[in-house]
């Protein structure tokens, strides 16, 4: 998938008060690329991630995906999208408590209708890629903080997406455990050819990157 956007622009108002989160960004994600966006707090990654990943609306600019303008797209179509192209990972993982490690990589499979059977094969086929075999049937909270992470990416990569959007997955680890969950997603990038975008404020982690941004004050600039 490739994603370009055009002074892309977010606004907020709160009470009297405006903030512009992302300031006239031109950004061209190609095919198949690690992309990572670095920033400090504050600095638009979430705000910047949630408009490529088409959960919000742009005040300004335009978003293109493969080079259709996304403006025209109503909220069904944004949704399928998301469901069937777009993988998402995010910092606190947002896996579901009640469900074991298998059951959450099944459930993006059971929102597009695969068959039970495909669901859980696929499901076992992606926990061994993230390296928990031996965990599929653990709840999130008898899971470490890195495993839950990686059953994340696996619920990311349930329906093959073209893109992962990962927004902070290694701000809630510790350095080794930060670098091997950044390793698996430059593998995950390699090997199924998918487009990764990372934002972190951790500029060390994505060293391996193709390209690194980095944000300030909703401003985007190159780096390297
Ligand atoms: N829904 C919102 N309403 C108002 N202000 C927001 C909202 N979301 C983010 N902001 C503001 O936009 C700026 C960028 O936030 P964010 O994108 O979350 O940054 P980051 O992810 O880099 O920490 C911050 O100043 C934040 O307070
Ligand atoms: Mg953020």
């Amino acid at each position: 998938m490739e994603i370009k956007t055009v002074d892309l622009t977010r606004i907020f108002h709160v009470g009297n008060s405006k903030v512009i989160a992302v300031n006239g960004v031109n950004l061209e994600i190609d095919e198949a690329k690690f992309i990572a966006i670095t920033g400090p707090s504050g600095s638009g990654k979430t705000t910047l991630l949630n408009l490529i990943g088409l959960n919000d609306r742009p005040t300004y600019g335009k978003i293109f995906v493969d080079e259709e303008d996304t403006s025209s797209w109503n909220n069904a179509k944004r949704r399928k999208v998301r469901l069937l192209r777009m993988g998402f990972v995010f910092q606190t993982f947002n896996l579901l408590p009640t469900l074991t490690s298998i059951e959450n990589v099944e459930l993006p499979m059971a929102l597009v209708g695969k068959s039970r059977k495909e669901q859980n094969e696929n499901a076992m086929k992606l926990l061994k890629v993230v390296g928990l075999a031996n965990r599929m049937h653990h709840r999130p909270k008898e899971l470490s903080m890195g495993e839950m992470q990686r059953v994340a990416i696996a619920r990311a990569l349930a329906n093959n997406p073209e893109i992962i959007i990962a927004d902070e997955p290694t701000g809630e680890l510790d350095s080794k455990t930060a670098k091997e969950i950044v390793d698996l997603l430059a593998e995950v990038n390699r090997q199924r050819k998918a487009t990764v975008i990372v934002a972190t404020h951790d500029e060390k982690i994505v060293e391996a990157a193709d390209k690194i941004y980095s944000l300030k004050d909703g401003m985007l600039t190159f780096k390297s």
